[in-house]
C-alpha cells in the first residue's frame, strides 16, 4: 500500500465513520433497521457490493465473539488477531478497503446478525383482489395503440385523397397531357400550391413519416396537458380547526357516513355542519392532544358557551378548506358510486380513518384515474332493480361472448358525455 492510497483510505474512514456516527443519532430498535440504516449501503444479503454478501457469514467466522468484534470495528480486530489469516485475507481481497468502524453495541450487532440469519420471508404475492381496485391511473397502452391505428387508418386515408385530388387538379388545370406527366419529369409551370401537391404525390413514404411525428407530437403535448390538468394527489391543507380523522374515523369508530351523509343521498358528500359536531362536543370539551384549544373553536363557531351550557353567543360557520376539487365540466356523483356502486370510501379516498390532521388528497381524481376504474370494475348488477332490465339487454348484446358479468365500460362509462357536461 502506498502513502496516497493509505491516506485516501484513512480519509475515507474518517469521513465513512462521521457519516455513519450521524446516521446512529437516531438507533433503530429491530435488526433489519439497524441493518438498512448502517450496513446496507455497503452490503446485501444475497448479493456483493461493496462488501461481500452477508447470507451466511456466521458460518464463516470462528466465533460470533470475533464475528462482533470485527463488525464494531474491523481495523482494530485486524491489528489485534494478526493470526486470523480468514479476515486478512478477505480485507486484502477486497482490496483493503476499509469497512468503517461503527459505534453500535454488542445487542445491537446481535440484533443484526439476527435478522441476517433470519430475514423476513418476502410477502406473498396477492391474489388478484376481485372487485374494485384504485388502478394507478398510468396504465394507458391500450389508449395510445388505438389511438395510433385511428392515426394511422386517417394518415391512409388522407394520402389517398391528396393522389385523387391531385390527378383531379392538375387535370383541371393543364389537360390530360400534364396528368400523365405527373410522376414523371415535370417542367410545366406550375404554381406552388401544385408542385407541393405533386410532390406530396410522389414522396407518399417521407410525408407520412412526418406526419406520423408531427402528429405523435402533438398529441403527446395535448396528452400529458390532459392528464396532467389539476393534480392534487397529496394535497393537504391546513385547516382551521385541527380535525382529526384518525381520532374521529379511527380511534373512535365513527362511521363516516355519519358526518358525511349526503354521501349516500345524493352528489356531494358535503363537509359536516357544526351542529353534528356539537352532538358530542357539548360534551367532551377536553382533547387528549390540544386540549381545550381546538375544541373551543367549535364552541365559537356554534355560539356555544360551555360556561352556561347554552347557545347564548352568535355563532359563524367554520371555513374548512376544500381539498377535492373536480374542475366544474367534470360530473362526479357520490351516491351512484357509494350506494349503486357499492364502492367503499376508502378505495376512492385511502384509509382515511389512519388519515391523523390535516386530512389529505389520496387519489389524483385525473380523468385516467376514473377510466381505469370504470375499464377494470365490475358492475355489481345482482338484486339490483334499475340493472335487471339493462342487464338482460347486455347479456344478450353480448351473447356470443357468453359474458354474464360487465364493466363500467360496458355500460357506457367511458362515454365522455357521463362524466362532462
Ligand atoms: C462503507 C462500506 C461498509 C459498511 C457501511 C459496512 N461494511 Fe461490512 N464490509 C465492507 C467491506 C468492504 C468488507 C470486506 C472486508 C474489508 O475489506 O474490510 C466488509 C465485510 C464485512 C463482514 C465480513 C464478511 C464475510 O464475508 O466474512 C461482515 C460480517 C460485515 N462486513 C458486516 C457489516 C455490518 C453488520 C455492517 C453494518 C453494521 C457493515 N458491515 C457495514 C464494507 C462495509
Ligand atoms: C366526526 C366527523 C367525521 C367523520 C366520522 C369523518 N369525517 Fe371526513 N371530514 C370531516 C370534516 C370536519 C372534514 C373537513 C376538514 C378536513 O378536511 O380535515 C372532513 C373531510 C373529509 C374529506 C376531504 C373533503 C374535501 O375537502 O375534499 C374526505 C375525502 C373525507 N372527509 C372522507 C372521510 C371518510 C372516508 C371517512 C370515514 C373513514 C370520514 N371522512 C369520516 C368530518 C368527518
Ligand atoms: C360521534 C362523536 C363526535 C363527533 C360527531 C365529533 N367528535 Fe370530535 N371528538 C370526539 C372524541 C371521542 C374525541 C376524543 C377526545 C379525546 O381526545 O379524548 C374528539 C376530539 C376532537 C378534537 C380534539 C383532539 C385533541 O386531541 O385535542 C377536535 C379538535 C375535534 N374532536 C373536532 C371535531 C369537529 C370539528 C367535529 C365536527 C366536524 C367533531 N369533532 C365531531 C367525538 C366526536
Ligand atoms: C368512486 C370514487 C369515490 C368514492 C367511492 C367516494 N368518493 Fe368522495 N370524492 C370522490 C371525488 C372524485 C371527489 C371530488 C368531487 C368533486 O370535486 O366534485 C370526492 C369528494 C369527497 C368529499 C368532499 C366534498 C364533496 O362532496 O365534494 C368528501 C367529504 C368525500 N368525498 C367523502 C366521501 C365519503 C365519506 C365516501 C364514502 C361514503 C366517499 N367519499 C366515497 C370520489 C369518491
Ligand atoms: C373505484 C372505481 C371508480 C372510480 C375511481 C370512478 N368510478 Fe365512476 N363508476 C364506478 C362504478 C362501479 C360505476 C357503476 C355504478 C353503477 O352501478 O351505476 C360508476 C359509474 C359512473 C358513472 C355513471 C356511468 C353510467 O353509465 O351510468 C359516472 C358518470 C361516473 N362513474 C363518473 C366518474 C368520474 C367522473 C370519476 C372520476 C372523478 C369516477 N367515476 C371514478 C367506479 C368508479
Ligand atoms: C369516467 C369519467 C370521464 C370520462 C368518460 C371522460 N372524462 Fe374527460 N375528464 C374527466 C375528469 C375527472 C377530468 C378532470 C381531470 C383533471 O382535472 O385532471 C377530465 C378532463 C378532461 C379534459 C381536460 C379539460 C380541462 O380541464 O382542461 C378534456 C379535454 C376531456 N376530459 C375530454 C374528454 C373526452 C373527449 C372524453 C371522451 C372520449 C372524456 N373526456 C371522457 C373524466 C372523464
Amino acid at each position: 500500500m502506498n502513502r496516497t492510497t493509505r491516506y485516501s483510505g484513512w480519509l475515507h474512514a474518517l469521513v465513512l465513520t462521521f457519516f455513519v456516527t450521524l446516521s446512529f443519532s437516531s438507533i433503530a430498535q429491530d435488526g433489519e433497521k439497524l441493518f438498512r440504516a448502517n450496513c446496507a449501503s455497503c452490503h446485501k444479503l444475497d448479493k456483493k457490493v461493496v462488501g461481500p454478501a452477508l447470507a451466511g457469514v456466521q458460518d464463516r467466522w470462528e466465533s460470533e465473539e470475533a464475528l462482533i468484534a470485527w463488525i464494531q470495528n474491523s481495523q482494530q480486530y485486524l491489528a489485534d488477531h494478526p493470526e486470523d489469516s480468514y479476515a486478512a485475507d478477505l480485507f486484502a481481497e477486497y482490496n483493503n478497503s476499509i469497512m468503517p468502524a461503527m459505534p453500535i453495541s454488542n445487542e445491537e450487532v446481535k440484533a443484526i446478525l439476527g435478522y441476517i440469519a433470519n430475514p423476513p420471508a418476502p410477502p406473498e404475492p396477492k391474489d388478484p383482489v376481485p372487485g374494485p381496485e384504485v388502478a394507478s391511473g398510468k396504465d394507458y397502452t391500450m389508449f395510445w395503440l388505438l389511438g395510433f391505428l385511428v392515426i394511422f387508418l386517417v394518415i391512409i386515408k388522407v394520402l389517398m385523397d391528396v393522389k385523387t385530388s391531385v390527378k383531379r387538379l392538375l387535370y383541371d388545370i393543364k389537360g390530360e397531357e400534364v396528368y400523365r406527366a405527373a410522376g414523371e419529369e415535370v417542367d410545366f409551370d406550375l404554381t406552388g400550391k401544385e408542385k407541393l401537391a405533386l410532390w406530396m404525390n410522389n414522396n407518399k413514404v417521407a410525408v407520412m413519416l412526418l406526419m406520423v411525428v408531427v402528429l405523435v407530437g402533438v398529441l403527446n403535448v395535448a396528452w400529458e396537458g390532459l392528464i396532467g390538468v389539476g393534480v392534487y394527489d397529496g394535497y393537504a391543507p391546513t385547516q382551521p380547526i385541527k380535525f382529526s380523522h384518525q381520532i374521529h374515523a379511527g380511534d373512535n369508530g365513527i362511521n363516516c357516513v355519519y358526518c358525511h351523509s349526503s354521501a349516500e343521498k345524493g352528489k356531494h358528500s358535503g363537509i359536516p355542519s357544526v351542529n353534528v359536531c356539537m352532538n358530542c362536543h357539548k360534551g367532551i370539551n377536553e382533547g387528549s392532544r390540544w386540549g381545550t384549544e381546538e375544541i373551543s373553536k367549535i364552541y365559537e363557531a356554534a355560539g356555544f358557551n360551555p360556561e352556561t351550557g347554552s347557545y347564548d353567543k352568535p355563532g359563524k360557520p367554520i371555513k374548512w378548506v376544500r381539498i377535492h376539487n373536480l374542475p366544474d365540466h367534470v360530473y362526479f356523483n357520490h351516491s351512484q358510486h357509494v350506494v349503486v356502486g357499492e364502492i367503499e370510501c376508502q378505495t376512492c379516498h385511502g384509509e382515511v380513518e389512519t388519515f391523523d390532521y390535516p386530512m389529505h388528497q389520496h387519489a389524483e381524481l385525473t380523468m385516467g384515474w376514473c377510466i381505469n376504474c370504470h375499464r377494470e370494475t365490475e358492475v355489481k348488477m345482482g338484486g339490483n332493480d334499475y340493472y335487471d332490465k339493462i342487464h338482460a339487454e347486455l347479456v344478450e348484446k353480448y351473447k356470443d361472448q357468453g359474458l354474464e358479468k360487465f364493466t363500467v365500460s360496458q355500460i357506457g362509462g367511458l362515454e365522455c358525455g357521463k362524466c362532462h357536461y
